[in-house]
């Protein structure tokens, strides 16, 4: 093997290497590790007498150094030109951007339109005491109210001893009671769950939006207007109506359902009444001096009907085909 020769070989070869994929080309020839040419001499060493190893060792390894910068220079210089020549009018990749999921979305807008009302928006816990979620809301164990909300149970210890994944977000009606002075007007929008089958309209956990009045005075008519308010706001329909049926929830006197028209139809939205003076009481409140209204929607209820999704189970699918929709 005439090393001579290889340099000169190699850098001829190195200077005709016009783009990348030539120059490692090359360098797998000389230098890679299974066919490089240079790699098999310095391989080759071992069956060499003395005499050769010392007069052929230094100048093979030179060559190979000689080789690994010459490859970095020519790498270097090959991808300034290749900077050099990209075409800057090429239209990019279109990037897929993430979005907001729809029912954040919701969320959001809820807590905006009652902000703009001076609603505050408060929040609780949702593994929930027992007495928060049941007793408090006049609720007692036993009573068959309780079957409305049937409910998972955490295993008791020491710790979580009467817990459960709360099945609405009244509770927290009684946790902002105790610890603000009236009047006040609140919002609370949080998960919720209940022990039943899912299918297009259930699901185990959703998400409610309660809301909490406490005033001198307040009654329903100022319910009234404050939900056609947020009906319309949401909505973005100045005709919206809304309707009150007499119906019962034992912390509420006297209770109703909540009815909106919209685009002409009448909705079921949720529950609502003023405060019964039992759970002011546990909240604190001097039901004497204080009254106010309560009212509880489901979350999901009122995106389903806002963007005509036919299957409650879609938000929580993951699916993106569903939440690029919006
Ligand atoms: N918590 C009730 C439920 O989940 C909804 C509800 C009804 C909330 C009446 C209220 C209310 O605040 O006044 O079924």
């Amino acid at each position: 093997m005439n090393l001579e020769n290889l340099r000169q070989k190699a850098y001829e070869d190195l200077k005709k290497a016009s783009s990348m994929e030539e120059l490692e080309e090359v360098r797998l020839k000389y230098l890679g590790r299974k066919q490089g040419e240079l790699t098999a001499f310095l391989r080759s060493f071992k069956d060499m007498s003395e005499d050769e190893k010392r007069e052929y060792g230094p100048i093979a390894q030179r060559l190979r150094n000689d080789l690994e910068q010459e490859i970095d220079e020519r790498e270097e210089l090959l991808k300034k030109q290749e900077i050099g020549t990209i075409d800057l009018s090429i239209p990019g990749v279109k990037i897929e951007s993430g979005r907001i999921h729809i029912l954040s979305k919701v969320y959001n807008d809820v807590c905006d339109i009652f902000h703009s009302m001076n609603f505050s928006v408060a929040e609780g816990p949702e593994l929930e005491e027992e007495k928060y979620n049941f007793d408090a809301l006049n609720i007692p164990a036993n009573h068959p109210a309780r079957e409305m909300w049937d409910t998972f149970w955490v295993k008791n210890d020491k710790n979580t001893e009467g817990r459960v994944m709360r099945t609405h977000t009244s509770p927290v009606q009684v946790r902002y009671m105790l610890e603000h002075k009236p009047p006040f007007q609140m919002i609370c929008p949080g998960r919720a769950y209940r022990y039943e089958a899912s299918d297009a309209t259930h699901e185990t956990d959703f998400n409610q939006i309660e809301g909490l009045m406490i005033g001198k005075d307040i009654s329903l008519a100022n319910f009234k207007f404050v939900i056609e308010e947020f009906f319309r706001q949401f909505f973005k329909d100045d005709k919206i109506e809304v309707k009150f049926r007499a119906s019962y929830f034992p912390f509420v006197e006297p209770g109703v359902e909540v009815d909106v028209k919209i685009w002409g139809k009448w909705l079921e939205i949720g529950g609502a009444g003023m405060v019964h003076p039992y759970v002011l009481k546990q909240g604190g409140i001097d039901p004497a001096k204080w009254q106010g209204f309560a009212f509880g929607f489901g979350m999901e209820r009122l995106a389903i009907i806002k963007y005509g999704v036919p299957d409650i189970r879609l938000f929580k699918s993951g699916d993106e085909r569903f939440n690029k929709q919006f």
